[in-house]
C-alpha cells in the first residue's frame, strides 16, 4: 500500500515535529487539535522551525511555503477521511487514546493505517478499540523529531506483515531508520533510557552530585548530547512519568518505581521546558 497523505492527531511538540517531518517529505498532511488556540500555536511552531532553517540557510523560503501549504490543521477528526495513515500524538492517557482510535476507525478508509506515537504505552489496548488490529501499530518518533534519526516501528501480535512494510517504507521516506520492536512498555529507547534518568534523577535527590556535575559527568563521560536531567526537561517531567508508570506497571521493577520529587514536580507545573521550569530554569 503506497501512502500519499497523512493524518496527525495533536500539535504538540511531537505531534507538530512529526506534521513538520512529513510535509517536508513531501506528503499532504492534516493535523488536529482540540482547540482552536492550540492548533494555532502547534502550526506557529512548525513556522517557527521552518523559519529558523531558512534564516540558517538550509531551505529556501518558497520551499518553506510549499511545506506549510501541504499542512492543513484542523478541529474535525473527519478530515482525516482520506489519510493513508493517521498518527496518534495525543497526551499519554490510554482512555482518550481508546476513544481517538474508535473514532479514527469510524471516519477513515478501511485501507488507512492507525498508528500511535505513544512513548510507551499498550499498542494492542489501542488496536482492539478498531475492527481493523492488523493494521494498527506503534511508530515512534524522537524529540526533537526533525533533529532525531530513528524511527520505532512498534508491533503487535495482531499486527500484519503488510503493515509492517508499509511502515518501513514510509520510515525511509520521512528520512527516519526504522527498527522493530515487540509491544512491549517503553519498546526499546525508552526501556533503556527510564532506568539511565531515573537513576540520575534519584542520584541527584540524594545529592550524590549536583544536577549540573550529573548532566556534565553524562556529556562528557558517555559522550552524550545532552545529559539526562536537561533531557528530562527536554522530553517534559509528566510526560517521563507517565513512561516510568507504564514501566512499572507491565514489569514491577523498582529501577522504574518514580523519584516522589518528579511527581512534586508534576502537581507545581515544573514539567520542563515546555512550562519554563523544570530540573532547570527556562525563563
Ligand atoms: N526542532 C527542530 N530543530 C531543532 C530543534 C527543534 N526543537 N532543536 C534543535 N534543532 C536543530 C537546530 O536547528 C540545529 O540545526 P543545525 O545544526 O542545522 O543548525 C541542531 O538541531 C542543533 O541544535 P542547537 O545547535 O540549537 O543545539 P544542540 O547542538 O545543543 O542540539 C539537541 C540540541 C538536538 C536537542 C541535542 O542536544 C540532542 O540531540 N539532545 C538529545 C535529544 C534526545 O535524546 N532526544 C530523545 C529524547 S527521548 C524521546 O523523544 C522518546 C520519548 O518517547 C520521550
Amino acid at each position: 500500500m503506497e501512502i500519499k497523505k497523512v493524518g496527525v492527531v495533536g500539535c504538540g511538540i511531537m505531534g507538530g515535529g512529526i506534521a513538520q517531518v512529513c510535509a517536508q517529505s513531501g506528503f499532504q498532511v492534516v493535523v488536529s487539535e482540540v482547540r482552536d488556540d492550540l492548533l494555532k500555536k502547534g502550526l506557529a511552531g512548525i513556522e517557527g522551525n521552518l523559519n529558523r532553517a531558512v534564516e540558517k540557510g538550509r531551505m529556501k523560503a518558497e520551499e518553506k511555503a510549499a511545506v506549510m501549504g501541504r499542512i492543513k490543521g484542523t478541529l474535525e477528526t473527519r478530515d482525516f477521511g482520506d489519510c493513508d495513515v493517521v498518527i496518534e500524538a495525543a497526551i499519554e492517557r490510554m482512555d482518550l487514546k481508546k476513544k481517538i482510535f474508535a473514532d479514527l476507525e469510524n471516519v477513515t478508509q478501511k485501507h488507512a493505517l492507525l498508528a500511535s506515537n505513544t512513548s510507551s504505552m499498550s499498542i494492542i489496548d489501542m488496536a482492539m478499540a478498531t475492527k481493523r488490529p492488523d493494521k494498527v501499530l506503534g511508530l515512534h518518533f524522537f524529540n526533537p523529531v526533525p533533529v532525531m534519526r530513528l524511527m520505532e516501528i512498534v508491533r503487535t501480535i495482531a499486527t500484519s506483515d503488510e503493515t509492517i512494510e508499509t511502515a518501513k517504507v514510509f520510515a525511509k521516506a520521512v528520512g527516519k531508520t526504522a527498527v522493530i520492536a515487540k509491544d512491549t512498555a517503553g519498546f526499546i529507547v525508552n526501556r533503556i533510557l527510564s532506568s539511565l534518568m531515573m537513576t540520575a534523577v534519584r542520584m541527584y535527590e540524594i545529592g550524590v552530585a549536583s544536577k549540573e556535575d550529573i548532566d556534565t559527568a553524562v556529556q562528557l563521560g558517555l559522550n552524550h548530547p545532552m545529559g539526562p536531567l536537561a533531557l528530562a526537561d527536554l522530553v517534559g517531567i509528566d510526560t517521563c512519568v507517565a513512561i516510568v508508570d507504564t514501566l512499572y506497571d507491565e514489569f514491577k521493577d523498582p529501577q522504574y518505581v518514580t523519584p516522589s520529587g518528579m511527581r512534586d514536580m508534576v502537581t507545581a507545573g515544573y514539567l520542563g521546558r515546555k512550562s519554563g521550569k523544570g530540573f532547570y530554569d527556562y525563563k
